[in-house]
């Protein structure tokens, strides 16, 4: 996507052909800044730390990681130790785990000599894969608001609510939820997109809103719990998240909050898609609610938000009673029941295990 005229993806090879360069999403939205990771300790950082997060984004850094190991040491030890290093950095999006399970099978029958470049080659193939099933997703998706759009009268937008940032910045490029909602943006379908604002780290208001911003979309933040007002009111036709790992059987783990809103959706009958790239498909589950895991993050997050003062300054202020303790669920589930329907790059879904094993038979036959 563009910023500020220049074209950019989320991460990219550097210059130097052995580094790799990402932009710092723990900077958004006042500072738009790259840096660079040389080692894999620095990949593993980058994902710990959330300077690059989203499902899709996260399995990209995770390969490069391991091209960036077998560039300092390409033996088997070491290449187990990598997928095993990086692997442990967040638990809940499945697409850490396919990245490095394709690296890994990838790498070890070749011999070490030829590792680093089969490993960086590898890392830009799924880069160039994730762009080209975003796309796909748009395209299906932005039938979805078409058809929606055609229900309205002439000029008035279709109103998309989402949650968290399921956008460019979470993948390489276009993102899953805006895929459709760039697309139908550009081929002039006029759209308006509600962003939650995601605590509490705040993807939607910090990434989400900045995106759409860049490209010109028409967007309004709200707070997390405003969705379910909207939707009594008619004012939301359509909700698309993304998703951090989706059973075999169609349920949806995706950031914390997104299963209130499918709840909303439900009783509002609100059309409630989810965008899945097949990456994000985990063949090996059956009951998102028990065998997904769930990642909790520190206390801090939610006692604490960080800001732009009107005198310009960066600052991080406490908003929790003192001596109150906090938790901190990263992500939940939302059942299959209440999912409308999977974006994914073969087209609009059921959420069950047959529509899915008919989409993926292959992804079916390898698990
Ligand atoms: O904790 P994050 O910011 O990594 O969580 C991201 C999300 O929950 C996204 O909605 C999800 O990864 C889908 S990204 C296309």
């Amino acid at each position: 996507m563009n910023v500020d005229g220049k074209k950019y993806r989320t991460i990219w090879l550097a210059e130097d052909g052995g580094s790799v360069e990402i932009i710092d999403q723990t900077r958004f939205p006042h500072t738009f800044e790259t840096i660079r990771l040389h080692t894999m300790e620095d990949a593993a950082h980058a994902i710990r730390f959330m300077q690059v997060r989203g499902a899709p984004l996260i399995g990209a850094t995770a390969a490069y990681g391991v091209a960036l190991a077998m560039r300092t040491d390409a033996s088997d030890d070491n290449l187990h130790a990598a997928c095993s290093s990086l692997l442990e950095t967040r638990p809940t999006a499945v697409n850490l785990q396919w990245a490095l399970d394709k690296a890994r099978r990838t790498l070890v029958r070749l011999a070490p000599e030829i590792r680093e470049e089969a490993a960086f080659k590898l890392a830009n193939d799924i880069c160039d894969e994730d762009i080209a099933i975003n796309m796909a997703i748009g395209m299906h998706g932005m039938e979805l608001i078409a058809a929606i759009s055609r229900l309205k009268r002439a000029g008035e937008p279709v109103n998309i609510l989402t949650h968290c940032n399921a956008g460019w910045l979470a993948t390489v490029d276009w993102g899953t939820a805006t895929a459709p909602i760039y697309m139908s943006h550009d081929g002039g379908i006029p759209v308006h997109v509600w962003v939650d604002e995601t605590r509490p780290r705040n993807q939607g208001a910090f990434l989400t809103a900045w995106e759409l911003g860049q490209h010109g979309v028409p967007h309004t933040v709200i707070v997390d719990n405003a969705g379910g007002h909207l939707m009594q009111h008619g004012e939301v036709d359509i909700v698309i998240t993304g998703t951090d790992r989706t059973t075999a059987t169609g349920d949806v783990c995706n950031k914390i909050g997104t299963y209130l809103k499918a709840l909303a959706a439900k009783d509002n009958s609100v059309p409630f898609y989810v965008a899945l790239p097949s990456p994000t498909i985990d063949f090996s589950l059956s009951d998102g609610i028990r065998q997904i895991p769930i990642e909790e993050r520190g206390g801090e997050e939610v006692s604490r938000i960080t800001g732009r003062t009107s005198a310009g300054e960066i600052e991080t202020v406490d908003i929790v009673a003192d001596g109150s303790p906090v938790g901190n669920p990263a992500f939940d589930v939302t059942p299959a029941r209440l999912v409308t329907g999977l974006i994914t790059e073969r087209g609009v879904l059921e959420a069950n295990r047959k529509a899915i094993a008919d989409a993926f038979p292959e992804r079916v036959r390898a698990s």
